[in-house]
């Protein structure tokens, strides 16, 4: 039973209109794209053929039922696939031009461009200054005013720094689990990152905390390319540009949020989005 399914829809095609601001240029080309992508854990096919273009400064959502691959699929943006035993991958993942699976390419570097947020908010067991001075230090930076700058700016980014900045000091395992969660983004954004990728960031979060990190999520945005998977389909629907809908492996369609869910091109899509299934 297979359906033909495109190889690769152009988003960039699709929106130059709604995705450039006055003021800014228009961007020239996607900033990640997937070709003819497959992954295999030892004889298991996680990843069937995956095609897909994403702009920079973008919101995408991955979503579809448990054990269809999005976070198989999200960590192969940023290889963290390389460490786990028995995967073989083929095909073509390109950052900003560069297929990151050469042979060349810098790994460390490469985590440093594309930063990963977690479903389990995971900061380290030190002080909240020192989870955010953390990245940039391994990269070198070792000067006091240097490193205050970046772990306020961070803060800020991350809607945090009002809360915290009078307790720098205190263990980040004090801050509430929605606090967690954005000095986690805070950390990954205090290495000067261009994507952002969550695995279900606010799935174990309170109400009010998710709608925290999804405002923060619109804001990031202006500056950064995100891409969330994420179970929650009116999460998907508020915070998302361009949505993709994977079944067994396969993106069955990948489209502008809103199309997807309000006219999905694909029965398997609207049986998903109307709870048929999953
Ligand atoms: N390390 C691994 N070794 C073997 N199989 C794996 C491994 N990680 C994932 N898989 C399998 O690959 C498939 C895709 O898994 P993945 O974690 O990407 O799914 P997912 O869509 O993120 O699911 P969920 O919504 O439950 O997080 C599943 O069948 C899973 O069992
Ligand atoms: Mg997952």
């Amino acid at each position: 039973m297979s359906i033909a399914i495109p190889a690769s829809i152009s988003i960039s095609a699709l929106n130059t209109q709604s995705t450039s601001t006055a003021g800014t240029t228009p961007t020239a080309g996607p900033i990640i794209e997937i070709q003819s992508l497959n992954l295999y854990y030892s004889e298991f096919h996680a990843l069937k053929n995956v095609g897909m273009r994403i702009d920079p400064k973008s919101i995408t959502a991955f979503i579809g039922p448990s054990g269809c691959g999005k976070s198989t699929l999200l960590r192969t943006l940023n290889r963290m696939n390389d460490m786990t035993k028995g995967v073989r991958i083929n095909g073509k993942v390109a950052i900003s031009g560069t297929n990151i699976y050469d042979t060349d390419v810098n790994v460390e570097l490469l985590r440093k461009n594309v930063g990963m947020v977690f479903q389990q908010p995971n900061p380290f067991p030190k002080s909240i200054y020192d989870n955010i001075a953390y990245g940039p230090r391994i990269h070198g930076i070792t000067r006091k005013s240097e490193l205050d700058d970046i772990v306020e700016k961070s803060l800020r980014s991350a809607a945090l720094w009002d809360e915290v900045k009078d307790y720098m000091k205190k263990s980040a395992y004090g801050l509430s689990g929605g606090q967690q969660q954005r000095l986690c983004i805070a950390r990954a954004l205090a290495v000067n990152p261009t994507i952002l990728l969550m695995d279900e960031p606010t799935s174990a979060l309170d109400p009010i905390s998710t709608l925290k990190i999804e405002e923060l999520i619109q804001e990031l945005k202006d500056q950064y390319t995100i891409v969330i998977v994420t179970h929650n389909m009116q999460q998907a629907a508020r915070v998302s540009g361009q949505t993709a809908f994977f079944l067994n492996g396969e993106v069955v369609e990948y489209a502008e949020t809103v199309n997807l869910f309000s006219n999905p091109a694909d029965q398997r899509t609207e049986d998903y989005i109307t709870g048929r299934f999953g």
